[in-house]
């Protein structure tokens, strides 16, 4: 057990990092992930990046291999299938590619499921056997631990909560044209979108500062701050739908927790305290004040990065 390279594909950035097998990060890097419009133009990209620290650190031959957490990767096969949020469309066989370019072997897994290996390992899901990971960022993307173990199902695409529906009927869904997702309103995207309507329908609000391609996640949440109350009516809502989601989330499989993480998660208590509220509110009462919402303890790249390259090691 030598040296992993961890590498987390987001639909706007990637990270990297090298990762000895106490988790400990060595080195970590970042790259643009939409500037590159072919899959391949990436890969050398980041080779061109990794390989300079991988010859700073060490020699190849403690260079075990490499573990990749992507959106909608499949675990099973290596391969990012038909992301909503990345350039790069189809099936793509990432996984060969990178042990092609990389000489060694490489395994994959969803993004988000990668986090959740990492907060297992490394941080606030320490010691939990049953819990959920939702990442709230560009998408939303979810792990689920069940039994000490990632839920993978029949396929290998298990856990992708951030498609199922809280709105019947709800909002078109940008790429994938479901309606009413829980992506479509909690994703930093869908956020967004809620603030925009919101803001025409309040002619005073804050949110009307700004210009319409200013207007993300970022921006409400400093006129929340400021106190406007369309920017609280925002994370407020969002809130709900995210609430009413883990509910259904919670009576589906009894974790202990439900970790929050992502960019989103700096708004607070604006989107903590709707969450929890509309969560409870909905529980089955044999549920109830039993589970707990916390946000997540690693740096948000770190907790990917660290899950990722465990990867590598698993049996
Ligand atoms: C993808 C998931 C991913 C999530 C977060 C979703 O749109 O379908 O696979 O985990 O975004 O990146
Ligand atoms: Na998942």
């Amino acid at each position: 057990k030598q040296v992993a390279l961890g590498v987390d594909i987001g639909g706007t950035n990637s990270k990297f990092g090298l990762v000895n097998h106490r988790g400990e990060i060595l080195d970590k890097g970042s790259i643009k992930t939409d500037e590159y419009e072919k899959v391949e133009d990436f890969i050398d990209a980041l080779y061109e990046k990794v390989s300079p620290l991988i010859k700073k650190h060490f020699n190849e031959k403690q260079f075990d291999g490499i573990g990749v957490g992507a959106p909608n990767a499949n675990y099973f096969r290596g391969t990012i299938e038909q992301a909503p949020n990345l350039r790069w469309k189809g099936v793509i066989p990432f996984a060969e590619m990178m042990t092609k370019k990389f000489g060694v072997p490489c395994k994959m897994t969803n993004d988000a499921n990668a986090a959740a290996l990492g907060e297992m390992m490394f941080g606030a899901a320490r010691g939990m056997k049953d819990f959920i990971m939702i990442t709230l960022g560009t998408g939303v993307g979810s792990g689920i631990v069940s039994g000490g173990k990632i839920i993978y199902g029949h396929d290998g695409f298990a856990g992708e909560l951030g498609h199922t529906i809280v709105k019947p009927g709800g909002r078109k869904h940008w790429s994938t044209g479901s309606e009413g997702s829980l992506e479509a309103y909690a994703s930093a995207t869908g956020i967004s979108i809620t603030a925009k309507k919101m803001r025409a329908e309040f002619p005073d609000s804050m949110l009307n500062d700004f210009p319409e391609e200013e207007i993300d996640s970022k921006v409400v949440f400093e006129c929340a701050k400021k106190g406007d109350p369309t920017a609280i009516e925002v994370f407020r809502y969002t809130g709900q739908k995210l609430g009413e989601a883990l509910a259904n989330f919670v009576m589906f499989s009894s974790p202990e927790a439900i970790l929050l993480f992502g960019g989103v998660i700096n708004a607070g208590d604006f989107i903590l305290k709707p969450t929890k509220l509309h969560m409870e509110r909905n529980l089955l009462p044999i549920f109830r004040n039993k589970v707990k919402l916390v946000f997540s303890e690693l740096d948000e790249a770190d907790a990917a990065i660290l899950g990722a390259s465990a990867l590598v090691w698993e049996k």
